[in-house]
């Protein structure tokens, strides 16, 4: 089924997405009662304004207060980050805080200057409720109607300068993952109905289903067969503030996934996950190149062919350069995949260039370039061709 492997040449590739697509589409018609989505509220959905000049959206963005930049051992301070609460009480954070949904975020952040990252969609949709202002010793931002998609991670990084020239002190950055608790929404809002995401062998795979409420119980959920999916925090694990991680996907973990949210009476599910598993090759091909012969006679057909052994459903991707590829010598190649014996679970991928009624122009060299998703190799071969004899007398 082609959402469990993606393999074949570059060509079949593309095909297999468009059949997984197909499929997908599918899935997304068919399925009665679907996730509930609010495209409308979805986080890349909101209309985008014209920005105001990016280079000052930092810092002097509220045109109040300029930093002061200087070269000063004080940028080297470590940095803090405290909520302004109510009534101008403050609040030293800690990893993760909740701000109901409609109030104000305030952050103070010790250091001058400091500058802040934000989630991505809220860079992006700059609509206003947004705003930072640097102060003599610190930083302040504020968000105000604040919504279930404002979750996400706020940072201050301060800034060290030396005359006008500043740069983020990465590791000195204060990071804190803010919830809005909404209690409509459980899911940060999304405007996707589904997301697409590869399994590539070995590598983390990531489910980012957001939870707007850090009480909020997530499980993870398998559409066919209907099931939930174990998570036993090993080969699959949960962290309130990045969703699932799949440790180390197999081919079994491919297919529609989803997660469900519960929280008093509400219980909601969230975009659909589509998983393709990719067989990711350990490196790139290594080919070998052989000719049927060095030194061909004019007349004579000339078969160039080029293997690759390798890892079992990793697809190979051939392409050739040859002498008469100038004059546009239409050439053909016939390529096949075959298992190879043993327990090793490999694979011998081969392209073959074959040339019919060798012709002078054929004479010189043969490159085949094998590639894999890791990368691409060329080898080579040179073939000389021979006059024919002169025929005999009959
Ligand atoms: C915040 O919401 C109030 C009330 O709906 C509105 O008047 C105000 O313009 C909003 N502020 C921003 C910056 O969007």
């Amino acid at each position: 089924m082609p959402l469990v492997n993606v393999f074949g040449s570059k060509g079949r590739l593309v095909l297999s997405a468009l059949l997984v697509c197909a499929v997908i589409f599918e899935l997304a018609y068919c399925q009665k009662d679907a996730p509930k989505q609010r495209p409308t509220a979805g986080r890349k959905t909101k209309p985008s304004k014209p920005k105001p000049e990016k280079s000052t959206n930092e810092g002097s963005k509220a045109g109040t207060a300029k930093p002061k930049i200087k070269s000063t051992a004080a940028a080297h301070a470590q940095a803090s980050l405290t909520q302004v609460l109510n009534r101008g009480k403050f609040k030293k954070v800690g990893e993760t805080i909740s701000v109901q949904t409609g109030d104000t975020l305030e952050l103070r952040c010790r250091g001058k200057p400091v500058k802040w990252s934000v989630p991505s969609y809220l860079e992006e949709d700059d609509d206003g409720r947004l705003r930072t202002v640097q102060h003599e010793r610190y930083g302040v931002l504020t968000l105000v109607n604040s919504t279930g998609a404002d979750t996400g991670e706020y940072a201050c990084y301060p800034m060290y300068c030396e005359d006008t020239d500043c740069r983020k002190e990465y590791d000195k950055a204060v990071k804190v993952f803010v919830f809005f608790p909404d209690p409509q929404e459980l899911f940060v809002p999304s405007a996707d109905y589904y997301e697409v995401i590869q399994l590539r062998t070995n590598w983390p795979t990531v489910l980012p289903c957001q939870v707007t409420s850090p009480g909020a119980k997530v499980t993870l959920h398998r559409e066919f067969p209907p099931v939930e999916v174990a998570v036993d925090g090993t080969e699959i694990s949960f962290n309130v503030k990045k969703g699932f991680t799949i440790h180390r996907p197999r081919p079994h973990h491919a297919g529609a996934l989803y997660c469900v949210a519960s929280l008093g009476n509400l219980r909601q599910s969230s975009t659909k996950y589509m998983l393709i598993y990719v067989n990711y090759p350990m490196a790139p091909p290594a080919p070998v190149i052989q000719a049927s012969s060095g030194s061909v006679v004019v007349g004579e057909n000339l078969r160039v062919g080029c293997t690759v052994m390798g890892e079992q459903d990793v697809a190979v991707e051939f392409t050739w350069e040859y002498p008469g590829q100038q004059i546009g010598r239409p050439l053909y190649t016939q390529e096949s995949v075959s298992p190879v014996g043993g327990g090793a679970a490999r694979q011998q991928s081969q392209s073959v260039l074959l040339v019919d009624e060798v012709r002078s122009v054929d004479q010189g060299t043969y490159t085949c370039t094998a590639q894999n998703l890791q990368g691409a190799k060329s080898v080579s071969a040179t073939v000389k061709v021979v006059p024919k004899a002169k025929p005999k007398k009959p």
